[in-house]
Protein backbone atom coordinates (compact mmCIF):
# COMPACT_ATOMS: atom_id res chain seq x y z
CA UNK A 1 0.00 0.00 0.00
CA UNK A 2 1.35 3.71 -0.92
CA UNK A 3 1.23 6.39 1.53
CA UNK A 4 -1.85 7.40 -0.28
CA UNK A 5 -3.51 4.41 0.84
CA UNK A 6 -3.50 3.35 -2.65
CA UNK A 7 -2.81 -0.45 -3.47
CA UNK A 8 0.48 -1.06 -5.17
CA UNK A 9 -0.86 -2.26 -7.97
CA UNK A 10 -2.38 1.21 -8.71
CA UNK A 11 1.20 3.40 -8.30
CA UNK A 12 1.80 0.62 -10.45
CA UNK A 13 -0.35 1.60 -13.34
CA UNK A 14 -0.08 5.16 -12.55
CA UNK A 15 3.81 4.14 -14.01
CA UNK A 16 2.43 2.38 -16.99
CA UNK A 17 -0.67 3.39 -18.31
CA UNK A 18 0.75 6.05 -20.87
CA UNK A 19 3.59 4.02 -21.87
CA UNK A 20 1.33 2.79 -25.20
CA UNK A 21 2.18 6.33 -26.88
CA UNK A 22 5.09 4.72 -28.05
CA UNK A 23 3.08 4.14 -30.50
CA UNK A 24 4.22 7.25 -31.84
CA UNK A 25 7.97 6.37 -32.04
CA UNK A 26 6.70 3.62 -34.22
CA UNK A 27 5.22 5.93 -36.91
CA UNK A 28 1.69 6.35 -35.75
CA UNK A 29 0.29 9.26 -36.03
CA UNK A 30 -0.76 11.26 -32.82
CA UNK A 31 -4.17 11.39 -33.20
CA UNK A 32 -4.49 7.92 -33.33
CA UNK A 33 -2.43 7.39 -30.21
CA UNK A 34 -3.29 10.37 -27.47
CA UNK A 35 -6.63 12.34 -26.70
CA UNK A 36 -9.55 11.33 -25.13
CA UNK A 37 -11.38 8.40 -26.31
CA UNK A 38 -14.96 7.82 -27.33
CA UNK A 39 -17.85 5.04 -28.27
CA UNK A 40 -18.39 4.48 -32.20
CA UNK A 41 -21.74 2.86 -33.75
CA UNK A 42 -23.73 5.75 -31.65
CA UNK A 43 -24.10 9.30 -31.66
CA UNK A 44 -22.05 10.74 -30.49
CA UNK A 45 -22.62 12.75 -27.04
CA UNK A 46 -21.89 16.57 -27.17
CA UNK A 47 -19.10 15.54 -23.60
CA UNK A 48 -16.75 14.32 -26.01
CA UNK A 49 -14.00 17.19 -25.79
CA UNK A 50 -14.46 18.98 -29.07
CA UNK A 51 -16.91 17.07 -30.27
CA UNK A 52 -18.16 19.98 -32.68
CA UNK A 53 -15.16 18.71 -34.43
CA UNK A 54 -17.22 15.78 -35.40
CA UNK A 55 -20.05 17.73 -37.44
CA UNK A 56 -18.59 16.37 -40.97
CA UNK A 57 -18.27 12.93 -39.46
CA UNK A 58 -18.97 9.92 -41.57
CA UNK A 59 -20.57 8.26 -39.42
CA UNK A 60 -23.55 10.85 -38.75
CA UNK A 61 -24.71 9.97 -42.19
CA UNK A 62 -25.15 6.10 -40.96
CA UNK A 63 -28.39 5.28 -39.65
CA UNK A 64 -27.73 2.17 -37.63
CA UNK A 65 -25.45 4.41 -36.22
CA UNK A 66 -27.82 7.41 -35.07
CA UNK A 67 -31.49 6.15 -34.70
CA UNK A 68 -31.40 5.40 -31.30
CA UNK A 69 -29.24 6.05 -28.03
CA UNK A 70 -27.53 3.02 -27.62
CA UNK A 71 -26.81 2.96 -31.93
CA UNK A 72 -26.05 -0.30 -32.86
CA UNK A 73 -25.80 -1.66 -29.35
CA UNK A 74 -28.11 -2.92 -26.43
CA UNK A 75 -28.72 -1.41 -23.29
CA UNK A 76 -26.12 -2.87 -20.96
CA UNK A 77 -23.62 -4.27 -23.56
CA UNK A 78 -20.81 -3.36 -21.81
CA UNK A 79 -18.47 -0.65 -22.10
CA UNK A 80 -15.62 -3.52 -23.19
CA UNK A 81 -18.24 -4.97 -25.94
CA UNK A 82 -18.23 -1.31 -27.46
CA UNK A 83 -16.38 -0.14 -30.44
CA UNK A 84 -13.89 2.54 -28.99
CA UNK A 85 -11.83 4.87 -30.71
CA UNK A 86 -8.46 3.14 -30.61
CA UNK A 87 -5.75 4.56 -28.55
CA UNK A 88 -2.54 4.28 -26.31
CA UNK A 89 -5.08 3.31 -23.56
CA UNK A 90 -6.26 0.04 -25.73
CA UNK A 91 -2.50 -0.74 -26.69
CA UNK A 92 -1.46 -0.87 -23.47
CA UNK A 93 -4.01 -2.63 -21.66
CA UNK A 94 -3.13 -5.30 -24.33
CA UNK A 95 0.28 -4.84 -23.89
CA UNK A 96 -0.14 -5.29 -19.76
CA UNK A 97 -2.54 -8.13 -19.64
CA UNK A 98 -0.06 -10.15 -21.49
CA UNK A 99 2.80 -8.96 -19.55
CA UNK A 100 0.94 -9.97 -16.15
CA UNK A 101 0.50 -13.40 -17.36
CA UNK A 102 3.93 -14.21 -17.18
CA UNK A 103 4.37 -12.48 -14.01
CA UNK A 104 4.54 -13.76 -10.77
CA UNK A 105 1.54 -12.03 -8.95
CA UNK A 106 -1.76 -11.68 -10.98
CA UNK A 107 -3.38 -7.81 -11.24
CA UNK A 108 -6.72 -7.65 -10.35
CA UNK A 109 -9.06 -7.06 -13.51
CA UNK A 110 -9.44 -3.30 -12.37
CA UNK A 111 -5.61 -2.63 -13.24
CA UNK A 112 -6.85 -3.86 -16.97
CA UNK A 113 -10.07 -1.30 -16.86
CA UNK A 114 -7.75 1.30 -15.52
CA UNK A 115 -5.30 1.57 -19.01
CA UNK A 116 -8.32 0.98 -21.18
CA UNK A 117 -10.76 3.26 -19.73
CA UNK A 118 -8.42 6.13 -18.77
CA UNK A 119 -9.37 8.23 -21.72
CA UNK A 120 -12.75 7.47 -21.89
CA UNK A 121 -13.25 11.07 -20.58
CA UNK A 122 -17.14 10.92 -21.58
CA UNK A 123 -17.89 8.19 -19.71
CA UNK A 124 -16.05 8.26 -16.80
CA UNK A 125 -15.75 12.12 -15.99
CA UNK A 126 -18.95 13.01 -18.04
CA UNK A 127 -21.27 10.65 -17.03
CA UNK A 128 -22.30 9.86 -21.12
CA UNK A 129 -22.72 6.00 -21.99
CA UNK A 130 -24.79 4.79 -18.75
CA UNK A 131 -27.09 3.25 -20.87
CA UNK A 132 -24.67 0.95 -22.71
CA UNK A 133 -22.99 -0.04 -18.82
CA UNK A 134 -23.22 -3.25 -17.62
CA UNK A 135 -22.62 -4.78 -13.87
CA UNK A 136 -18.96 -4.80 -14.77
CA UNK A 137 -18.62 -1.47 -15.37
CA UNK A 138 -21.03 -0.17 -12.73
CA UNK A 139 -18.39 -1.93 -10.44
CA UNK A 140 -15.10 -0.57 -11.94
CA UNK A 141 -16.15 2.67 -12.42
CA UNK A 142 -15.65 4.38 -9.27
CA UNK A 143 -11.96 2.92 -9.27
CA UNK A 144 -11.66 4.46 -12.44
CA UNK A 145 -12.67 7.97 -11.35
CA UNK A 146 -10.25 6.94 -8.38
CA UNK A 147 -7.49 6.76 -10.75
CA UNK A 148 -8.38 10.38 -12.57
CA UNK A 149 -6.91 12.36 -9.67
CA UNK A 150 -3.48 10.85 -10.37
CA UNK A 151 -3.59 11.24 -13.99
CA UNK A 152 -2.18 14.32 -15.92
CA UNK A 153 -0.16 17.00 -14.71
CA UNK A 154 2.41 17.00 -12.10
CA UNK A 155 1.25 16.25 -8.82
CA UNK A 156 4.21 17.22 -7.07
CA UNK A 157 6.48 20.06 -8.08
CA UNK A 158 10.14 18.22 -6.31
CA UNK A 159 11.12 15.80 -9.01
CA UNK A 160 11.27 12.27 -6.79
CA UNK A 161 14.98 10.84 -6.19
CA UNK A 162 15.64 7.81 -8.27
CA UNK A 163 17.64 6.51 -5.30
CA UNK A 164 14.96 6.79 -3.05
CA UNK A 165 12.04 5.47 -5.01
CA UNK A 166 13.95 2.90 -7.31
CA UNK A 167 13.65 0.00 -4.99
CA UNK A 168 10.02 0.34 -4.19
CA UNK A 169 9.52 0.83 -7.88
CA UNK A 170 11.72 -2.62 -8.83
CA UNK A 171 9.99 -4.67 -6.05
CA UNK A 172 6.20 -3.66 -8.38
CA UNK A 173 7.82 -4.54 -11.57
CA UNK A 174 8.96 -8.35 -10.48
CA UNK A 175 5.69 -8.70 -8.48
CA UNK A 176 3.39 -7.89 -11.67
CA UNK A 177 5.93 -7.98 -14.42
CA UNK A 178 7.75 -10.34 -16.40
CA UNK A 179 11.59 -9.32 -16.85
CA UNK A 180 11.04 -8.14 -20.67
CA UNK A 181 7.68 -6.90 -21.52
CA UNK A 182 6.69 -7.67 -25.70
CA UNK A 183 5.37 -4.79 -27.15
FE1 LIG B 1 -3.22 8.42 -21.19
FE1 LIG C 1 -1.88 9.65 -18.18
Amino acid sequence: MCKNGEPDWFVLVGFLHDLGKVLCLFGLPQWAVVGDTFVLGCPFPDTIVFSEFLKDHADLLVPEFQARPTGIYERGCGLRNAVRTFSHDDYMARVLREANAQAPERLPEAAFDVVEFHSLYPWHNAGSYRELMDDHDREVLPTIQRFQQYDLYTKDNRPPKLGEVRQYYDALFQRYLPPIIRF
